[in-house]
């Protein structure tokens, strides 16, 4: 198959239709039309976001939380409106264990010094993956070493996948947290989040998993996983920059000291003590971000009008056209093989250093990571400094992952 095909979807999924609701989608870059594939990185937004953070500023904008008026009341009426949202979206028990952060990142920063200021001591371990972003390390780096506490790593397979009897045999009296990806940026696995949660919490270890990139590309449920906190960025989920959640089950969250100290986060103040508000505000010091987290909700609300399931089943069914169509290109090596993968396609070609892949397949208005995709230790656990990654998401097509293919192919040529 060489030619451009024709944007193609399953009956059931109307692709061409989706692409309209995405206005960057049908911008030229260098002459082509652009094949987004960087999706895991950050994911282009739909018409209908840009619309309602436009909308909160035209009509509807004010502090939340604090005006007695009629905007600044409708602005919160709108803002807490999301968190409901974001309960049903995670399947909460409550509101109040969605705390609202500016993404994964500040999320994962919030409980490791939230938590961590209250559970953990020297000699106490927090346990993460082999795969995990930086931004689940170095969190839990900063804080063992303030503690003295270790850190320790669950190893993985040449796959991709984690280890689960060392996970098992990690596990120990000392370990006050785990902390482990949803599904890995660098190498798309999908981890066996609800085993894993399983296993630690037999020995009453509580675990938090990063939910970068699991929220945009599966049916998420915190009460089923039963996992104690959860992290995501909205971003990645089509929702603006700034908007971001991290879902706390509420026994931890009340026993823990807020992240931040500032406005909105109080119920008294005097120069000798203050005194905390309750959930969830005791975690949201400051002004938030009010129109991206509005944004967020109408991600939600747009997530849920095209079918969320029906969107990650076409999702699923991209990323086996393009293993099986870029895979067997000679001199083509996939990183990350894992059997449950959702997304991404990590690859490197021998002889080409991925930026230089990245450039050439710029030029035929391609846009693919190439690099370590902040996750170092998985790029020195399998040997490449870098790998090109395309990412994927439910507004792609064959067509585009055809025309990854055949500039592949160019770039091998090149470089032969
Ligand atoms: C798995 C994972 N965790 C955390 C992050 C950090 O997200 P953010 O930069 O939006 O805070 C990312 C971003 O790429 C990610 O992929």
């Amino acid at each position: 198959m060489t030619a451009m095909q024709p944007i193609t979807a399953p009956q059931t999924f109307d692709v061409a239709r989706i692409r309209q609701d995405f206005p960057i989608l049908s911008q030229l870059v260098r002459g082509k039309r652009l094949v987004f594939l960087d999706s895991a990185a950050s994911a282009q937004k739909p018409r209908s976001v840009m619309d309602a953070e436009r909308d909160i500023y035209e009509a509807g904008y004010a502090n939340v939380h604090r005006g007695v008026y009629w905007l600044s009341q409708r602005a919160t009426d709108e803002f807490e409106a999301v968190r409901e949202k974001v309960r049903q979206l995670l399947n909460a028990r409550e509101a109040r264990e969605i705390v609202f952060v500016r993404g994964a990142t500040e999320a994962i920063n919030l409980i490791a010094q939230s938590f961590g200021r209250a559970f953990l001591s020297s000699g106490d371990e927090v346990l993460i993956s082999h795969m995990e972003h930086h931004s689940n390390i170095v969190p839990w780096q900063m804080l063992c070493e303030e503690k003295g506490a270790k850190l320790r790593v669950i190893p993985m397979n040449d796959a991709g996948e984690l280890l689960l009897d060392e996970y098992n045999a990690l596990l120990n009296e000392r370990t006050k947290l785990v902390a482990v990806g949803h599904i890995s940026n660098a190498l798309g696995t999908i981890n066996p989040v609800k085993e894993m949660i399983a296993t630690a919490h037999k020995q009453g270890i509580p675990v938090l998993i990063d939910g970068a990139q699991g929220v945009p590309h599966l049916t998420v449920d915190v009460q089923d996983l039963d996992c104690d906190f959860y992290a995501f960025s909205g971003h990645k989920m089509f929702a603006p920059t700034g908007s971001g959640v991290i879902y706390g089950k509420r026994e931890w969250l009340e026993q823990m000291t807020p992240f931040q100290g500032g406005g909105d986060m109080i119920r008294t103040v005097t120069f000798e003590k203050t005194t905390y508000a309750g959930l969830p505000n005791k975690f949201e010091a400051g002004t938030p971000a009010i129109a991206s987290q509005i944004g967020l909700g109408a991600a939600i609300d747009y997530l849920n009008s095209i079918g969320r399931e029906r969107a990650f089943q076409y999702e699923h069914e991209l990323l086996s056209y393009a293993t099986e169509r870029i895979g067997p290109i000679d001199g083509v090596r996939l990183i990350g093989t894992a059997r449950e993968k959702a997304s991404v396609l990590s690859f490197t070609i021998d002889g080409v250093h991925p930026h230089d892949i990245g450039t050439i397949l710029d030029q035929e208005g391609i846009a693919v990571r190439a690099g370590h995709h902040c996750a170092q230790p998985v790029m020195q656990r399998l040997g490449v400094p870098a790998t090109a990654r395309a990412s994927f998401a439910f507004y792609n097509t064959r067509a585009e992952i055809d025309a990854l293919a055949l500039a592949i192919e160019k770039v091998i040529e090149v470089f032969a």
